[in-house]
């Protein structure tokens, strides 16, 4: 019978013993189960060689870089560093609406961040760390070399997700990746064996590029971050509140480039729209609109619009997935 544990027992053992006495591991945390899961596994074989960086980039949601290093230090116990690059990762995004631009830039950036931790750590162990733990799943593997004849190939991706990884090759490290025979719902299994909080192994997806896919052209317009940070929170603090939170697949606010005229406090306005998603799916590649009852999105309208001073607009988004994406970008 496949259990768990002993898929956990085993999986610590292989790390322990693919991994030298004196080797150090470095890892990647972005906040999500996979990693996360990951790295605490790793934890438990090899202590603290164990080396995990986070990199805020500026593009997380509201107080998420707190949260999540408190989920991995107090928690966890994870050895993390966190590193602030929110002024790299923003330069290097102004101006730019392109979404697949974006993802690039984020995806380079993140590299360049990466690499400036390894040279230092490097320097204070006085050696280079030779392993680097990756939170690769079964269907990840399964993507990238898919079957022959399957027809599926790179050449059909549709947006270029940046997770985590496509380190350059001279980086050369080996790599840890002991999830790679499983399904998500194992990983979440497996982390409530590790302990991970039930809060966190139960997150919804977020995409690695973070706010700048759901801020539509350039993310550093006005107060398009702040406000998209304080649209989301609201919407999916009331998910909680009215106990939805587990039905739903993802939810999430999109700050509209566009201005449209209101009227708040007998007064004119002239500020921006966000548009909400909430969908149901099982794998994220299709899904449908998640159906709210109509107070509920009535509610969460006024919250926003009442809270948010650039905000005097809000649409909910009742497209699926196709003919949209989940994202709007
Ligand atoms: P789409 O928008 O392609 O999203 O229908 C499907 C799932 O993937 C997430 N997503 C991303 N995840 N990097 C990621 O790590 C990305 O660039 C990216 N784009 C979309 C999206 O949130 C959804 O769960």
């Amino acid at each position: 019978e496949w259990k768990l544990q002993d898929v956990l027992t085993e999986q610590i053992e292989l790390v322990k013993a693919a991994v030298g006495p004196d080797e150090h591991v470095v890892c990647a945390l972005s906040g999500g189960v996979d990693s996360t899961v990951a790295a605490t596994l790793v934890h438990r074989a090899i202590g603290d060689r164990l080396h995990c960086v986070f990199v805020d980039n500026g593009l997380c949601r509201y107080k998420e870089g707190e949260r999540v290093m408190g989920t991995f230090k107090s928690d966890l116990h994870l050895p993390v560093t966190c590193v602030d690059a929110t002024d790299m990762f923003l330069s290097r995004l102004k101006g730019v609406v392109d979404p697949e631009k974006k993802r690039k830039i984020i995806g380079a950036a993140f590299i360049a961040v990466f690499e400036e931790f390894s040279v230092q750590l490097e320097k204070e162990l006085g050696k280079k760390p030779s392993f680097l733990v990756q939170g690769t799943l079964y269907p990840d593997v399964i993507e990238s070399c898919p079957p022959p004849g399957s027809g599926k190939s790179h050449s059909h991706t549709i947006k270029s997700h940046h997770n985590v990884g496509g380190l350059p090759a001279d980086m050369q490290f080996k790599l840890v990746e002991p999830l790679k025979w499983l399904f998500k719902d194992e990983v979440r299994k497996l982390g409530a064996l590790l302990e991970v909080p039930d809060s966190f192994l139960k997150r919804h997806p977020f995409p690695g590029p973070g706010l700048a896919v759901r801020i539509l052209g350039d993310v550093t317009q006005g107060n398009a971050l702040e406000t998209i940070r304080l649209a989301d929170e609201i919407f999916v603090n009331s998910i909680r509140e009215a106990g939805l939170y587990d039905e739903i697949w993802q939810a999430f606010a999109v700050y509209l480039p566009v201005k449209t005229v209101g009227v708040q406090g007998d007064k004119r306005t002239h500020s921006n729209a966000v548009a909400l998603r909430a969908i149901t799916s099982e794998d994220g590649m299709t899904a449908d609109w998640y159906h709210f009852n109509s107070k509920f999105l009535a509610d969460v309208s006024s919250k926003i619009c009442n809270s948010i001073r650039d905000i005097n607009r809000v649409v909910y988004d009742i497209t699926s997935k196709p003919p949209s994406t989940v994202e709007w970008e």
